[in-house]
């Protein structure tokens, strides 16, 4: 079995937009259990920290201020293949080209805002929970 945990941020955007709730829902029916939340914001730096593997790329400047522009909710999800099973169910980075009935085929409007963030791999999945999340805060 592969890991059983991924990390998740519901973005500015979609938060603005008033999906929280049916972002949330449509995770729990796809079988994900929440096992850490928090509704937060990320300063200008913690972005730039969160998001530092994309330092120098042509998005960066524009993604750490939007990430940074409003309230987010992170979460810690837990179920079999999380990571893999979760990147599916959010679909591509592009909404574009996200398949119809994913979250941000439904949820987002363009490539730099796309609703929602989901980890690319185990070890991701792990630091960036850590990022957000102390132990005490996740909930087994
Ligand atoms: S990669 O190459 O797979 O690591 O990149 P990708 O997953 O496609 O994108 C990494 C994050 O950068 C965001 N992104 C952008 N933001 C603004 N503008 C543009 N053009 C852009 N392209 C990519 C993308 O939403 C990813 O954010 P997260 O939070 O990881 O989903």
């Amino acid at each position: 079995m592969a890991t059983n945990r991924t990390f998740t941020m519901i973005k500015p955007d979609a938060v603005r937009n008033g999906h929280i709730g049916a972002i949330l829902a449509q995770i729990n029916e796809a079988g994900f259990r929440i096992v850490a939340l928090k509704y937060t914001s990320l300063s200008t730096q913690k972005a730039g920290e969160f998001y530092a593997v994309h330092e120098g790329r042509p998005f960066y400047d524009e993604l750490v201020s939007f990430m940074s522009s409003g309230p987010i909710v992170a979460a810690i999800l837990e179920k079999d293949n999380a990571v893999t099973d979760f990147r599916k169910l959010i679909g591509a980075t592009n909404p574009k080209e996200a398949e119809a009935g994913t979250i941000r085929a439904k949820y987002a409007s363009s490539i730099g805002e796309n609703a929602v963030h989901g980890s690319d791999s185990d070890d991701n999945a792990a630091i960036e929970g850590q990022f957000h999340f102390a132990g005490t805060e996740v909930f087994a």
